[in-house]
């Protein structure tokens, strides 16, 4: 049998996360990518905290957050000659349970070059100028044919591996194979996108928005690399002649001048331009057998509200730990099913909402505060899989919830995203270094079966390496309250934070997510039955 356990197609954000979580997993990975050299471009720039959060898990934060910036204001232009300026990100409180409050800035680019990075750490880099053309599925293994282009000369090759998976963009190779629909719409609108550096004068300080996109706008905004003078673009509207505008610098400068009036404003290099009327689509199915779709692969949208690239993120960790158990043989095939499952109302409600913004920003222009406020509902915290068939809740089936739903308030239920929790004391101050994408966590608080030394027995019963346990300690906890020396970790909730969320049994998936709100032994069972074989 092929010891590469999954083949990933394509390198963009949501592959090269896939391939991260996978690895961190003990899985083998390749990573082709049909382009000879890496991609430029600012694209999708904006990393919601949700996605800070999972980064966290994956150890890859830190790099994020040293190369990433803040998102500056925006200031209209109004045709009267007045400005009007407003703070597009509301910046949330960083919290006990929520240490990441607002998004960052980070070129596309620059994001796919620090994954590359974390990547390399394992030894694997990605295969350029190498691209699926088709596959073919076995019982147990996956075929798969790549054109490989060095230097104008084409080879065709095939790679073996166990699963495949499709993360190469709107195109997908393996969607279209594998029959998946991709049903919505191509909207109307003309849109024209880049980056361009920018000679003089500096306009670092606010995203500069002119025109009205009822008819024509152009917006310029700072890149988070000051030194890089590099700005990204947008041009809109349905009086917009894309092709024209997209044909080369000179047509996008002239066009700018023309919508802004500001002439004073001297271009530099034009680093790439793009037009395209947005698609808003989706799959039925996230995968069939060995072949899975995640990213642009599965969902098409409007960039309005900055969704696609952290959905695409989330696609691939919501899969990682899922397709690392089956891989092993330590849970059934069917644990897959649930990767459709849990994403599919997720992206509905992505599209719905990004589509709801877009509509926004072309009948009542850029210059609409509504239109352009980027509220908390888009930090993702929201996303949940209330609905999903694996997870188990004591208190009852919960009730769906909207994905965006600010993620604020109301009861923490199974399928929520597990809050954080800091001020803890012993050898970890915080839950959240704790979670990781390749382990469950067994959360034991003091409203569990008085019987902790039973449950930790249990959790011995489970494949090695797959689950950690902590016990946690109330604030006021007189030593020795419970026996948990055989855990992982005993801590103690030293300022009452883990305690104010959570209560009994907890049950944390690798993807950060509540697998489990139980009372002990029994409900541990019943959901770890819904995962191991
Ligand atoms: C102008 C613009 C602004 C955007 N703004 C935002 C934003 O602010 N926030 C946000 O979240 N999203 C944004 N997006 C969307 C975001 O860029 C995409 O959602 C994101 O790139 C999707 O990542 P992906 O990894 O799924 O696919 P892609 O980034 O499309 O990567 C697919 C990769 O697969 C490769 N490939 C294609 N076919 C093959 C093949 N047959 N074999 C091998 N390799 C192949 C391609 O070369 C490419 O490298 C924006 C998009 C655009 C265009
Ligand atoms: C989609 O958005 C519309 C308009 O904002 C809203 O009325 C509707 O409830 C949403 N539907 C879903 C399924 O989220
Ligand atoms: C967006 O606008 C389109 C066309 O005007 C409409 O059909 C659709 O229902 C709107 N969607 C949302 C979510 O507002
Ligand atoms: C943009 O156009 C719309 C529709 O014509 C109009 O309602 C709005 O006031 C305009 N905004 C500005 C700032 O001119």
């Amino acid at each position: 049998m092929t010891n590469t356990s999954v083949l990933i197609a394509g390198a963009g954000p949501s592959g090269l996360a896939l391939a991260l979580a996978l690895l961190q997993n003990g899985m083998s990975v390749r990573v082709i990518d049909k382009g000879e050299t890496h991609k430029v471009g600012q694209k999708g720039c904006g990393i919601q905290p949700r996605i800070l959060e999972l980064y966290h898990f994956m150890g890859v934060l830190p790099d994020i957050q040293k190369k990433g910036g803040l998102i500056c204001p925006v200031i209209h232009y109004l045709p009267n000659g007045e400005t009007k300026t407003l703070s597009m990100v509301t910046k949330g409180e960083v919290t006990p349970d929520k240490p990441c409050s607002e998004p960052l800035l980070l070129g596309q680019d620059r994001h796919e070059q620090i994954l590359r990075e974390h990547l390399a750490k394992y030894r694997c880099e990605v295969e350029l100028g190498t691209e699926l053309v088709s596959f073919e599925q076995f019982a147990d293994h996956v075929v798969s044919r790549v054109i490989k282009t060095h230097d104008g000369q084409a080879v065709e090759e095939t790679i073996e591996s166990r699963w495949l998976v499709g993360a190469e963009g709107a195109h997908s190779v393996v969607r279209k194979s594998l029959g998946l629909t991709f049903l919505g719409e191509t909207r109307q609108e003309n849109m024209v996108v880049g980056d361009i550096k920018i000679i003089k004068p500096q306009l670092d300080e606010f995203w500069h928005s002119y025109g009205n996109a009822t008819t024509k706008s152009v917006v310029i905004r700072p890149s988070e690399d000051p030194a890089a003078n590099k700005y990204q673009f947008f041009a809109m509207g349905p009086q917009l002649d894309m092709t024209t505008v997209a044909s080369g610098r000179e047509a996008f400068i002239k066009e700018f001048y023309a919508v802004s009036g500001r002439t004073d404003i001297e271009f530099g290099e034009l680093v790439w331009i793009s037009n395209f009327r947005p698609n808003i689509r989706m799959v039925d199915k996230f995968g069939s057998g060995r072949a899975f779709v995640a990213g642009d692969a599965a969902h098409v949208h409007s960039p309005t509200g900055g969704q696609g690239l952290n959905s695409g993120i989330q696609d691939s960790i919501n899969l990682a730990w899922k397709l690392a158990l089956v891989d092993k043989g330590l849970a059934a095939p069917t644990l897959l099913d649930t990767y459709t499952q849990e994403r599919i109302p997720v992206i509905a409600a992505m599209l719905n909402k990004t589509t709801e913004l877009h509509n926004k920003t072309f009948t009542q222009g850029v210059a609409s505060y509504d239109a352009w406020k980027r509220g908390p509902e888009l930090y993702q915290f929201g996303v949940n899989y209330r609905g999903s068939p694996i997870i188990v809740d004591e208190a009852g089936t919960p009730e769906s919830l909207d994905p965006y739903r600010s993620g604020d308030g109301g009861n923490l239920r199974a399928g929520d995203r597990a809050p954080d929790a800091s001020g803890l004391v012993g050898e970890k101050t915080r839950l959240f270094d704790i979670f990781s994408t390749s382990y469950h966590t067994v959360l034991i608080f003091s409203g569990a079966d008085p019987d902790v030394t039973e449950i930790l027995d249990l959790l011995k019963a489970y494949p090695v390496g797959s689950l950690k346990s902590v016990v946690i300690l109330p604030q006021d906890a007189a030593p020795p309250a419970v026996d948990g020396s055989s855990a992982d970790f005993v801590l103690t909730d030293g300022e009452g934070h883990a305690y104010k969320h959570y209560n009994g049994v907890v049950v944390v998936r690798p993807d950060g997510m509540i697998g489990a709100l139980v009372s002990g032994v029994d409900g541990l069972k019943q959901y770890f039955k819904g995962i191991f074989l």
